[in-house]
């Protein structure tokens, strides 16, 4: 099928890819030439496994090209993907700015009858308006079919993820379109779901914040398990095995961060406040994220009454691991609250780019860890990488100024930290100690 994909961030580029390994033929359209240009060139501009092999597989075999010429792209596909960013507004309200200014631009080009597929997170309705821009700009039933079709891939497993969703949601009331898309996405290993476009629209929040709020909820009882002296591995364990709760997103630690949760959550609130529908849980979910990600700083400053001039270390800046992206990460919450404070940060995370420098430039940025902690008077975790699991600690412990210990992402024994001559430790709600 020849499919046109707008927009290639991280949705769009996965979708696209997963539609050319099919056998498709893909133009994707961005307006970023240096991303059009390093794309032709093989070359992705993320972290994302799996991506950079399909990319020069796709492009070797001619199933894929990109190019900022959107009129062309239009006209040559069946089918057309919008797959653009939806940002939040400081009121938390969805920007759709960029899918009504690419859904202009697609009813002007088009020449005959094609599928629009919105993949973008857009708010309730937002696929009856863009129906409404097609018909104002004269076209008719005849001319285009507009369908919504949310993503549910995370990053770090996005390809797995779209080529084997649990579940593909296609919201639109035409048979001729549906009977298009389901034959696309025929060969992915996945249910379709079918039902209306505001059905489809609010599946997508829906998903995102129930996720969202299993990590608050989990993250609270986190918090009470430090102050009675519980185990909340334990506990998200004996949940998770219960089927009704399932073990998925009950990992406590330092709050949610991504381009999606944080967004999505707030978008959801914003869209109930439009309809008079309050979403007292969310606006909880968003609160407990918001203090939870401080906590570290709490912890640190509990201990340390004045941290003018001393120095932290942060281990990890994206907001998960096997990502390079650092979008609401709790990191940089944390780093912007001790530079409040005074303190000296120093930081290590080999995923991130250069770009952090530029946000940063007073933060010292490491080469490894031992560099990290040289001088250190608390070390923070706030992503879990693997290489921090079976980190040396009693070296870590010698070099520092004081051995100390916040683990974000529970992911080191107390115990251990114990022998290893760490005085303070702490994790979130899997054990605390301070010697002083
Ligand atoms: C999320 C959803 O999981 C995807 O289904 C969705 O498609 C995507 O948003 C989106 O809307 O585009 P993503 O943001 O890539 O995916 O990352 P997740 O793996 O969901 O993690 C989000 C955050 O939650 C991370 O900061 C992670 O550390 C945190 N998390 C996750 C926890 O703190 N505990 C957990 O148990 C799980």
């Amino acid at each position: 099928m020849k499919i046109c994909v707008v927009g290639v961030g991280y949705v769009g580029l996965v979708a696209a890819l997963s539609f050319a390994k099919y056998n498709n033929d893909i133009i994707c359209v961005d307006k970023d030439i240096n991303k059009i240009k390093q794309l032709n060139n093989g070359i992705i501009p993320i972290f994302e496994e799996g991506l950079e092999e399909l990319l020069n597989t796709c492009i070797k075999n001619k199933k894929i090209s990109f190019t900022q010429d959107l009129d062309v792209a239009i006209k040559k596909s069946e089918i057309i993907f919008i797959a653009v960013g939806t940002p939040t507004n400081d009121d938390w309200s969805v920007d759709i700015s960029q899918v009504i200014h690419v859904a202009n631009e697609i009813s002007k080009a088009i020449n005959k009858y094609k599928v629009v597929v919105i993949k973008s997170t857009v708010p309730v309705g937002t696929n009856d308006k863009i129906k409404k821009i097609f018909l104002n700009n004269g076209l008719n039933d005849k001319h285009f079919d507009i369908v919504s079709n949310p993503e549910f891939l995370r990053e770090g497993k996005a390809l797995n993820d779209f080529l084997n969703g649990d579940r593909m949601v296609l919201g639109c009331e035409s048979k001729r379109a549906l009977k298009i898309l389901e034959k696309l996405y025929r060969p992915f290993n996945t249910k379709l779901i079918f039902t209306t476009p505001q059905t489809a629209e609010l599946i997508k929040y829906a998903s995102n914040a129930f996720l969202a709020t299993k990590i608050s909820f989990i993250n609270e009882i986190a918090n009470l398990c430090s102050k009675v002296n519980a185990n909340i591995e334990t506990i998200s364990y004996a949940l998770g095995l219960d089927n009704r709760i399932s073990a998925e997103f009950l990992k406590a630690g330092i709050g949610y961060g991504g381009s999606c949760f944080p967004k999505d959550t707030k978008a959801l609130v914003s869209i109930g406040k439009e309809y008079n529908s309050s979403f007292n849980i969310i606006e909880s979910t968003i609160e407990v994220n918001e203090n939870q990600r401080l906590l570290p700083v709490k912890l640190v400053c509990e201990h340390y009454n004045d941290l003018n001039g001393k120095i932290i270390s942060i281990f990890g800046l994206t907001f998960k691991p096997g990502t390079d992206d650092i979008r609401e990460a709790p990191s940089l919450y944390i780093i912007n609250e001790l530079l409040k404070k005074g303190a000296k940060i120093k930081c290590y995370d080999p995923m991130v780019s250069n770009e952090i420098k530029n946000i940063y430039p007073d933060i010292i940025y490491c080469n490894n860890i031992y560099e990290t902690v040289d001088n250190s008077s608390c070390i923070i975790i706030c992503t879990e990488l693997m290489e921090f699991y079976n980190m040396n600690l009693k070296e870590l412990a010698k070099i520092m100024n004081y051995p100390m210990l916040i683990d974000g992402r529970n992911i080191i024994d107390m115990e251990k930290a114990k022998k290893s001559g760490f005085q303070c430790y702490y994790s979130i709600g899997n054990g605390s100690y301070d010697n002083n």
